[in-house]
């Protein structure tokens, strides 16, 4: 089997990647991968040499790119992980996250259904249905009620996908996540930043009240999950994919700690994310029952593997937190510090400059 995986030099991606040619010695994959600041080739390293691997950098916003990539790797399905992926980001600069999200995803789409691109695995989120009162749990007929810029961009292409299905017949699935954690996971987002930041006895900034529920996934199970789909999903099916364990942000930072032996002290709350979505919670009774597929890790037993790793490479996060995102770090936390509200006056919530 050929396929085309986007966004494969990512946190999720590259774990897909890595899992499906030692789990599939049949498949053969080229990985589309632009290697914006989340891309790196370095996730990669284990497989870079295998011949059924093959890398192309390009944008999936560049219509004769991906032409190309389609002509050069007929694919029989493509796997769609590309995105700008992060909330805090959006939020700064929207413009990236709707280029690449919505219009990149349509160039994807054009070239799957004018070139034979076979099954088209859209990669999407729960961010999707939006902030969700307790008890209440989204299936995949729930409406979409998306909160940023991210979580709409990733709705607007959902939708421009599954239009795909009816309105040309392409055999288009699209699944919906929650929150990844696990190994090679970009030191921007909840568990990988704390980990960083508890290892260098930097504090660890917690928007608001910390009592925000997420629902955590492995990228292992995330990855078996796709294949699930890949492989039996329904054509214009929709998947959600959740090991029900949720937890609200400040438990998830507690338990960092502990497992460190780190001073909870190192905690600031900081000031809230606009437009922060309170609680996400979705049943995965759909992909459980039609493909059998069921999360293997447990959240107590995943973390501290994760923090494990992040321990044992330090050396990665201190590459990957060069370059831009130092700067990205001074927009994003910098006006958050010496906030009256956040209890944090003169150092900047979380990092020193590097
Ligand atoms: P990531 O930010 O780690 O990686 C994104 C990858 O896409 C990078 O390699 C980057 O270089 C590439 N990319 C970005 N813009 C591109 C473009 N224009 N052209 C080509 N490549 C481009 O993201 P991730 O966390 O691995 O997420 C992968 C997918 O899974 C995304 O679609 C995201 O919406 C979805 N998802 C993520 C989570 C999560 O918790 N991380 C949860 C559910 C769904
Ligand atoms: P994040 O990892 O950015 O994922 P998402 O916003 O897509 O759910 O954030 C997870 C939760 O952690 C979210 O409620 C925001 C919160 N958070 C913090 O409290 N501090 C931080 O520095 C970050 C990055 C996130």
């Amino acid at each position: 089997m050929q396929l085309i995986v986007t966004g494969g030099a990512g946190f999720i991606g590259s774990g897909f990647i890595r899992w499906a040619l030692a789990a599939h010695p049949d498949v053969r994959i080229l990985n589309l991968d632009k290697l914006t600041y989340a891309g790196n080739l370095e996730n990669l390293a284990s497989i870079e040499n295998d011949p059924r691997y093959t890398f192309v950098r390009a944008d999936i916003c560049d219509v004769d790119a991906v032409n190309d990539a389609f002509e050069a790797a007929p694919p029989d399905a493509v796997v769609h992980f590309a995105a700008e992926s992060h909330v805090d980001r959006s939020i700064l600069s929207p413009a990236a996250a709707v280029d690449t999200n919505v219009r990149g995803t349509f160039v994807l789409l054009e070239a799957a259904r004018r070139r034979n691109g076979g099954r088209f695995v859209h990669v999407s989120t729960d961010e999707v249905y939006g902030s969700l009162e307790a008890p209440i749990e989204a299936d995949e007929s729930f409406p979409l009620r998306p909160s940023s810029p991210y979580s709409a961009s990733k709705a607007a292409s959902d939708l421009i996908a599954l239009s795909y299905v009816k309105t040309f017949g392409l055999d288009v699935v699209v699944t919906r996540a929650a929150n990844n954690y696990g190994p090679y996971q970009f030191p921007e987002k909840l568990i990988p930043l704390m980990i960083a930041n508890a290892l260098e006895g930097e504090p660890l900034p917690v928007y608001g009240d910390g009592r925000q529920v997420r629902d955590w996934l492995h990228v292992d199970d995330h990855c078996r999950a796709i294949w699930a789909v890949l492989e039996t999903g329904r054509t214009g099916g929709i998947y959600n994919i959740s090991a029900d364990e949720p937890l609200a942000n400040i438990d998830i930072v507690t338990r960092i700690l502990a497992i460190l032996g780190a001073d909870e002290s190192l905690i600031r709350h900081v000031t809230d994310r606009p437009g922060h979505d309170r609680r996400y919670a979705i049943s995965s009774e759909t992909i459980r029952r039609e493909t059998g597929w069921a999360p293997r890790h447990s959240i107590e037993e995943g973390l501290s593997e994760t923090v494990a790793w992040y321990r044992a490479n330090q050396e990665w996060v201190r590459r990957v937190r060069s370059g831009g995102y130092t700067e990205y770090y001074d927009r994003n936390y910098g006006r958050r510090a010496g906030d009256a509200e956040s209890g944090v006056t003169g150092d900047r919530a979380g990092v020193r400059s590097r």
